[in-house]
């Protein structure tokens, strides 16, 4: 964990012990816990799904693993939804029955016994957005709940150094939005979202598939694939590997087998891929020359997307910033949202200074 964390005060220290604090990443398609265990964290990994009466939406009757195994295969009267598109809330009362079970989950079913929670959401969530999420936490039961950004989250989580002047950046590619935020003295200096990510290229995938083949795909399917195979366009030597997936032919409406390459998962990440770089040039062409060198030094990709290979390489050649992939790209929000949340004096600005000297 961070020195100046530990260093702090001890007064800080001491209320830490006292209280039961969790840190969650309400993400489009996981919605991640993380309850701090001495220096360590439990973690919980829950689909950001719920199951919902189709004549009510907000009649909830199963949320998470459960509420998953239903997409797309539940009977007339019951939808399996995800209460986050985008990044953004779709209707608070899914968005509220999903954080009450994470909140269940990380407290061991015992909410009223949380003091403190901190909620990443995406950076350019509006005011509005914010305080929905807010109020939603305080409605479960949690006394006190800060909401913050994603990325600033991510950031703590990967232990970067968000305290020092020099500039930090980090580069959240999710499911449904990508973040790229950049830090110095534990702010947010400048950040761009797009509201891409993920879920584009499954979508991408399906349509590719049509096109080649004419035969359509689960979206599942697609995303599994991308996630055996998934490269971006690179000069990389990435071995272009092959795997299969089980659609409908549009020609007979029969089950046909169709093979998935690398190549193909890269064409379909390309849109996504060249919107990134166009976000990350736009930040890059606002940094002061002051933040150039800490963030040259310093960057760091997160989030489940960051998986695909040949993104660093990709981003290295169109940007010139040399960045590394987390090796734990889908937990860093929560666990930055779980250190906030054990000492939210994390983010004032008296203990950046302090953690200057
Ligand atoms: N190995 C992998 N290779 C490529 N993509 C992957 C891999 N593993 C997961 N993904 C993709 O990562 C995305 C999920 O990432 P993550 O959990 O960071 O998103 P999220 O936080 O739920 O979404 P958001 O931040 O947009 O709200 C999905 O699109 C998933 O298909
Ligand atoms: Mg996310």
């Amino acid at each position: 964990m961070f020195d100046f964390l530990k260093k702090n005060d001890k007064v800080a220290v001491k209320k830490k012990a006292l209280t039961n604090t969790l840190g969650i990443d309400l993400g489009t398609l996981n919605t991640v816990v993380a309850k701090p265990s001495g220096d360590k964290f439990d973690l919980y990994k829950i689909p950001s799904v719920v199951a919902v009466k189709k004549e009510d939406s907000s009649y909830v009757l199963a949320v998470g693993e459960e509420a998953k195994s239903m997409l797309g295969r539940t009977p007339e009267d019951i939808v399996a939804v995800r209460p986050l598109r985008k990044g953004v809330i779709e209707s608070i009362a899914q968005a509220e029955a999903l954080l009450v079970y994470a909140m269940d989950k990380g407290s061991g079913e015992n909410t009223e016994s949380i003091d403190r929670i901190v909620i990443g959401i995406p950076g350019d969530a509006s005011e509005v957005e914010k305080r929905a999420v807010e109020e939603i936490g305080r409605k479960a039961g949690a006394s006190y709940v800060l909401v913050i950004s994603e990325g600033l989250s991510a950031a703590i989580g990967t232990g970067l150094p968000i305290a020092e002047a020099a500039g930090t950046m980090v580069l959240d590619i999710g499911a449904g939005s990508s973040d790229i935020v950049v830090i110095s003295l534990g702010g947010i200096t400048d950040i761009e979202t797009i509201r891409n990510g993920g879920d584009d290229i499954d979508k991408n995938i399906v349509e590719k598939v049509k096109d080649i083949y004419s035969v359509e795909i689960g979206i599942h399917e697609a995303e599994n694939a991308k996630i055996k195979v998934g490269m971006v366009h690179s000069s990389a030597e990435v071995e272009n590997i092959t795997t299969n997936a089980i659609g409908k032919s549009m020609e007979t409406n029969k089950p046909k087998k169709v093979e998935i390459d690398s190549k193909l998962v890269a064409d379909a990440a390309e849109p996504i891929v060249k919107k990134l770089i166009e976000a990350l040039s736009l930040v890059l062409e606002r940094m002061s020359p002051e933040l150039i060198s800490g963030v040259y030094n310093k960057t760091v990709v997160v989030g489940g997307t960051s998986q695909l290979k040949g993104i660093k390489e990709r981003i290295y050649e169109e940007v010139g910033i040399p960045v590394e992939i987390s090796d734990d790209p889908m937990t860093v929000v929560a666990k930055g949202a779980a250190i906030v949340a054990a000492e939210p004096r994390a983010l004032e600005p008296e203990v950046r200074l302090k953690a200057m000297k």
